[in-house]
């Protein structure tokens, strides 16, 4: 009998799918392309560059736990890119913990990862399998960059902003738009405190003239990843692209959602939000290009008179992406994981062996200041 490959890609036709695989054939690791539709996966399979030489099988799979949990028995890391993962995501959760699977995803919607820590962190530490939402650009530069801070003792301030240029995806549009809905929160005195509503704050960048409107996006991961870290007391993140208009009509889309949307009954204000990300990004954008599209990740850390700036100028996001989850099923695989239960990709994997992944695949260059 053939032997299960070790990693399961879920959601693999898909714009962050198909990078994914592409990323396993880097590192040689063999794997099954999954998703709900066999006729997508296999053109989708197609499409992606080096393919024809990768050790890969395509399942069509049911979105229920007890078909998923079959399809992951005997794998051990499934690769989640079915997003909005606060709608689709809690059956691939469970049947990874069922599989007895790594579970790690792409997510960058903090009120998802709040639910898995709180629900399933604590199952996934009894079952020694880490449960790592998040493990895609956004936001593990900002979490290397914040790491790199602390590496000074004394630092127990962070303050960061991500910026990356950028067309978003079908499903990161509506991910995006969904967002309007989740509480933000940042961590201060070792508490959670909200952001106000529908406000977007001017904030400079490095590398840019002018200063970029930036949102809390949710409030983004890094208070969840630092709440437990004995060395933080504060941190407080915010998140930019240099497409202004673009923010502008974010801030504008969460003042009509808490004055006139939120009053509606649940499904009803997700079919309309639904709707407006469609009408924004109804298909998907050209595969980035390396000579355009790039990431600045910038956090500041202070502690006492003590503060260090660090500054990770990265390449395109997506594509960083697809490189990340791959080399977290590579150590994964190979070694096993720093930490289990509920982690951050710098928990999971350590913020220098994820720094020099991104070093090996793209233009990156860490500053300190
Ligand atoms: N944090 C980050 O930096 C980062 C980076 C990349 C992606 N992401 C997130 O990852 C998610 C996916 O992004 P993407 O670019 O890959 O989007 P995409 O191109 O739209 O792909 C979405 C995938 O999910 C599948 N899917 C959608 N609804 C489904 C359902 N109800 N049941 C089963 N499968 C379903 C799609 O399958 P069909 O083709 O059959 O519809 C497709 O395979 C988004 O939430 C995005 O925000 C985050």
């Amino acid at each position: 009998m053939e032997e299960k490959k070790p990693v399961v890609v879920y959601g693999a036709n898909g714009s962050t799918g198909k990078l994914i695989c592409e990323y396993l054939r880097e590192y040689d690791i063999p794997f099954i392309a999954a998703g709900r539709n066999e006729e997508r996966l296999e053109a989708a399979m197609k499409l992606v560059p080096g393919n024809e030489t990768a050790d890969y099988e395509v399942r069509a799979v049911e979105h229920s736990v007890e078909a998923l949990t079959e399809l992951f028995k005997g794998a051990s890391v499934v690769c989640n890119v079915v997003g909005p993962f606060h709608f689709y995501g809690q059956p691939v959760v469970e049947a990874a913990l069922a599989a007895g699977c790594h579970y790690i995803d792409t997510t960058g919607e903090s009120n998802w990862m709040k639910q898995l820590k709180d629900e399933f962190g604590p199952k996934f530490a009894a079952a020694n399998l880490s449960l790592c939402p998040g493990t895609a650009y956004m936001y593990i530069n900002l979490e290397i960059a914040a790491q790199v801070a602390l590496e000074e003792d004394g630092i127990d301030t962070i303050e960061a902003v991500t910026s990356s240029n950028g067309i978003p995806t079908y499903g990161s549009t509506q991910t995006i738009v969904s967002l309007v809905k989740s509480e933000s929160t940042y961590y201060e005195n070792g508490q959670r405190v909200d952001w106000p509503v529908a406000k977007v704050y001017e904030t400079v960048v490095p590398g840019y003239v002018m200063t970029q409107l930036a949102h809390p996006w949710g409030g983004g991961s890094l208070p969840l990843w630092f709440e437990d870290d004995y060395r933080v007391r504060n941190c407080r993140t915010l998140t930019t692209f240099p497409d202004r208009p673009m923010f502008e009509n974010i801030v504008q889309l969460e003042g009509h959602y808490h004055k006139d949307i939120k009053k509606l009954p649940q499904e009803e204000q997700d079919a309309i939000l639904f709707q407006i990300a469609e009408g924004m990004q109804p298909g998907h954008p050209p595969r980035e290009n390396r000579l355009i599209h790039s990431c600045v990740d910038y956090a500041i850390g202070t502690g006492g008179a003590r503060q260090r700036e660090v500054i990770l100028r990265s390449g395109p996001a997506y594509l960083q992406t697809g490189a990340y989850q791959a080399a977290a099923a590579h150590k994964l695989i190979n070694q096993g994981p720093d930490k289990v239960g509920f982690v951050s990709p710098c928990q999971m994997l350590g913020h220098r062996y994820l720094l020099s992944q991104t070093e090996t695949f793209f233009a990156t260059e860490l500053e300190v200041r």
